[in-house]
């Protein structure tokens, strides 16, 4: 323990693997200055801790402390249209709403003041961490990665790729992208701040040239640890049929990312809906997160992924919101929405279409899969997501050596969606805020020890 750190008390729910969660009730954690978490300890240690005079003791009385949620893929500049025009399939969504709406990106200015709210709102809502996909645009991107550096939220930032079947006003050439991509690397590097990371993002297969593809993967490996890749990868049926058409020399869309280096241990892909066994074991083998976006998924009628089997498969899975594919910031949503696209797959409404690719398949083969559970749900919004984004030693639960991430939830704050009632197990309430609440319920949102919900935070949102 060093000289200042701080005991914080109350009921730590947290999970330690798929459907395994820990509950210590009246437990607390001991988190150093730097915002390491040193040990948890259960309620009978901790009397005897509290009587250190060199402790910080903060009683969280009735709350419960949960680790932060990890939105594994989300677009900052969309939410600029968010729950807006989503009566579209993606190609024409894409088309009529996302490259106008991204193109106004240009201007630094607009850029700044659409960032500060969207950060705001993700943060609030108790993302600690996010992988923001930005816009093609450097100087925004900058500024984007400065404002979650400036909130303190946890962040891996994209500038976005597109040189080809992209509209004139958002789209770039090959070598300006390239030569963008590295300075907005070495911008984010040059900050020096843990929290923000870079991470090569090529829009889609569509929207990136062979020539583009190439040299972003060789950018991804020239640095030590390679920087990460996320994407976009099998998320509507035109799009993949497109895709085919485009790169018959691959053997499939997962095919083409790997042809140019772009999986390996770092990349993490959106959706992969309708991914065939080939795939899967493809994005298995090179260690890929496949990061599940059930909202944008249901909201642009892409489908419903049969996550279960991505599980048993032994494939890294996490959760997304997919803002404004998606339609909320909040990954509480995301969670209580994989709970159901999970239970559609369960009554044979899913993407298990292609069971007969599988090496057992055949009449009779038809395997029946179990919906996710809500501590597996909650189980992807954090850990699963860590590990995805290759912070799983990082964040995720609060195993010592982790940072402390984590939200303090007060299920009786005043106007809380959440009832709780005699009786009530701290498991109730918990699962009860999972399904109710909101962020009203999230007193407070902690990155790396330290509390970011702040009235400057609040400022920020009420100012925009
Ligand atoms: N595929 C390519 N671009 C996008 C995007 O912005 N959102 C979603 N959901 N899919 C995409
Ligand atoms: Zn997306």
């Amino acid at each position: 323990m060093d000289s200042q750190s701080t005991l914080y008390i109350g009921t730590i729910i947290h999970s330690l693997a798929l459907g395994k969660l820990e509950v210590l009730e009246k437990g607390a954690i001991v988190v150093g200055t730097n915002g390491v978490i040193e040990k948890v300890v259960e309620a009978a240690q901790v009397a005897t801790l509290k009587k250190s005079s060199s402790i910080n003791v903060v009683d969280l009385g009735h709350r419960l402390i949960i680790p932060g949620f990890v939105d594994g893929h989300v677009h900052a500049p969309q939410y600029s249209f968010v729950g807006t025009g989503m009566e579209l399939p993606l190609l024409d969504w894409l088309n009529k709403y996302t490259f106008p709406s991204e193109a106004k990106f240009k201007d630094p200015v607009y850029a700044r003041s659409q960032y500060r709210t969207a950060v705001a709102r993700f943060l609030t809502n108790g993302t600690t961490t996010a992988s923001y996909f930005a816009t093609i645009h450097l100087e925004s991107t900058k500024i984007l990665a400065d404002i979650v550096h400036e909130v303190g939220q946890r962040g891996i930032i994209g500038k976005v790729n597109m040189d080809r079947n992209s509209p004139d006003f958002l789209v770039e050439t090959t070598s300006q992208s390239i030569k963008d991509t590295k300075e907005f690397v070495a911008h984010v590097l040059g900050k020096r701040d843990p929290l923000v990371q870079p991470v090569i993002t090529p829009r889609f297969v569509p929207s990136t040239s062979s020539k583009l593809m190439t040299s972003l993967g060789e950018i991804s490996a020239s640095h030590d640890p390679k920087i990460r890749v996320q994407s976009h990868l099998s998320e509507n049926k035109n799009e993949i049929k497109w895709v085919g058409e485009m790169h018959p020399e691959c053997g499939s869309y997962a095919d083409v990312y790997n042809q140019h280096g772009l999986l390996h241990e770092r990349s993490y892909m959106a959706h992969c809906i309708w991914c065939s066994y080939g795939e899967r074991e493809l994005l298995r083998d090179k260690g890929v997160g496949i990061i599940h976006c059930p909202n944008s998924n249901f909201s642009l009628s892409s489908g419903a992924l049969n996550v279960r089997r991505m599980l048993d498969e032994g494939l890294k899975v996490g959760l997304g919101s997919d803002v404004a594919g998606g339609f909320s910031p909040s990954m509480l949503d995301a969670l209580r929405q994989s709970i159901t696209a999970s239970k559609m797959v369960s009554i044979g409404q899913g993407s298990d279409g292609d069971d007969l690719e599988s090496p057992t398949a055949g009449i009779g083969s038809i395997k029946q899969y179990e919906a996710l559970s809500y501590a597996e749900a909650f189980h992807l919004a954090t850990v699963g997501g860590a590990e995805c984004l290759s912070l799983g030693d990082t964040v995720g639960n609060f195993l010592p050596g982790k940072d402390f991430d984590a939200l303090i939830i007060d299920p009786k704050v005043e106007g809380s969606p959440v009832d709780v009632f005699e009786g009530d197990s701290s498991l109730d309430i918990f699962q009860r805020f999972l399904f109710l609440g909101d962020d009203r319920n999230i007193e407070q949102v902690f990155v790396a020890g330290k509390n970011r919900k702040t009235q400057k935070l609040r400022d920020m949102l009420a100012a925009s």
